[in-house]
């Protein structure tokens, strides 16, 4: 079975042909983030456009490089929800026109489930029930993966989630949009000992999550230390990185003991955080449990999640109609098994 993944839900268009038999033929990114970034954030409708001149070329690349011909599509997957309304049309409509064209069905994927399943493309891949961390730009969240669509949120942010804190405090510091990449980079610099920020919530039961606060006392710093220098700069990032990684480790050990599982999935964006999965890999080490990171390049927003979450969904039978149909706002809870 071969599914073609489109994912438009912010300032990606990611492309991907998966196959349940031979894994990942082929895939393509093409990443606004340099038309964006004199904006400081995405502008949605830059991104719409963007991703129509983009997607069609891109599916084009796929479908040579893995040498398939439309024809021997059997389904396409794309992103349904949660995102920006315009850039999700994109994909939507450009995915659903082709699986009518083509006479194939076409399956609209929920873009966290997509990052949860992203490990599936793994050569050993986490079998379910396990759990996961996931943590992205607009998400922070522990989820008990109980099966295809059945999913249990343990704990959620209360506020920024981390990779909009990873931004924020990037911004701060003058390091442009997106920042997370960049501060890590800087934090790599930086001495860990000069800046010991608060850990949120880990003094208090329960695997919520809190990053704002945690933004403002960088803030604060930087303020104090006008005019910043560079070693100081590279201090402040490492001591943000190092409470979040911190905090996230702390949450990450209660988390698996409350739930029980064996094996901790870290999905999303942040997901490709150096000391994150340094740190986190220690963790599995010391209490026998299995860490599974997908690659970098799977844990940030790309095709190839939604073509594997597209293809366990159309192998289960699931089916949508014909109307071209977005959820810029989309639980995760909201999602059932294949129906
Ligand atoms: O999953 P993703 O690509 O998009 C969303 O669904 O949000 O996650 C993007 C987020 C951004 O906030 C970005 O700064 C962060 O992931 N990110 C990182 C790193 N790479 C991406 N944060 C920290 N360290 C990184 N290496
Ligand atoms: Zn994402």
């Amino acid at each position: 079975m071969r599914v073609l993944g489109i994912e438009t839900s912010c300032d990606e268009t990611g492309v991907a042909l998966y196959c349940r038999e031979r894994g990942l033929l082929a895939q393509a990114l093409h990443s606004q983030v340099e038309r964006h970034a004199e904006y400081g954030g995405v502008v949605p409708e830059l991104a719409s456009r963007d991703h129509i001149a983009k997607l069609l070329p891109l599916i084009e690349q796929v479908l040579v490089e893995s040498d398939t011909s439309a024809a021997e599509l059997d389904g396409i997957a794309y992103t349904m929800g949660p995102g920006l309304i315009g850039a999700l049309l994109v994909g939507a409509a450009t995915a659903r026109s082709l699986a009518y064209a083509l006479d194939v069905p076409a399956v609209g994927i929920h873009h966290m489930e997509a990052h949860l399943l992203a490990p599936q493309l793994d050569p050993n891949p986490p079998a379910m029930p396990f759990l996961a961390l996931l943590v992205s730009g607009g998400h922070s969240m522990f989820v008990a993966v109980e099966g295809l669509g059945r999913y249990r949120i343990l704990g959620d942010t209360l506020d920024d989630a981390v990779g909009e804190a990873f931004d924020k405090t990037a911004q701060q510091l003058g390091l442009g949009y997106p920042g997370g990449p960049a501060l890590a980079a800087l934090a790599e610099h930086g001495d860990p000992t000069r800046f010991r920020f608060a850990r949120p919530l880990t003094d208090r039961p329960g695997l919520d999550l809190s990053f704002s606060g945690l933004k403002t006392q960088v803030l604060l710093a930087v303020r104090a230390h006008q005019p910043l220098d560079e070693a100081t700069r590279a201090d402040l990032a490492r001591g943000f990185e190092e409470a979040v990684v911190d905090t996230l480790a702390i949450k990450c050990e209660r988390a698996l003991g409350v739930s029980r599982l064996d094996t901790l999935v870290v999905a999303g964006g942040v997901g490709a955080n150096r000391r994150l999965r340094q740190r986190l890999g220690e963790l599995g080490t010391r209490l026998g449990v299995r860490i599974v990171f997908p690659r970098p390049e799977l844990c940030t927003d790309n095709g190839a999640m939604v073509a594997v979450a597209g293809a366990l969904r159309l192998a289960a039978g699931e089916r949508h109609g014909l109307s071209i149909s977005v959820r810029p706002r989309f639980d995760l809870t909201e999602l059932s098994p294949p129906a």
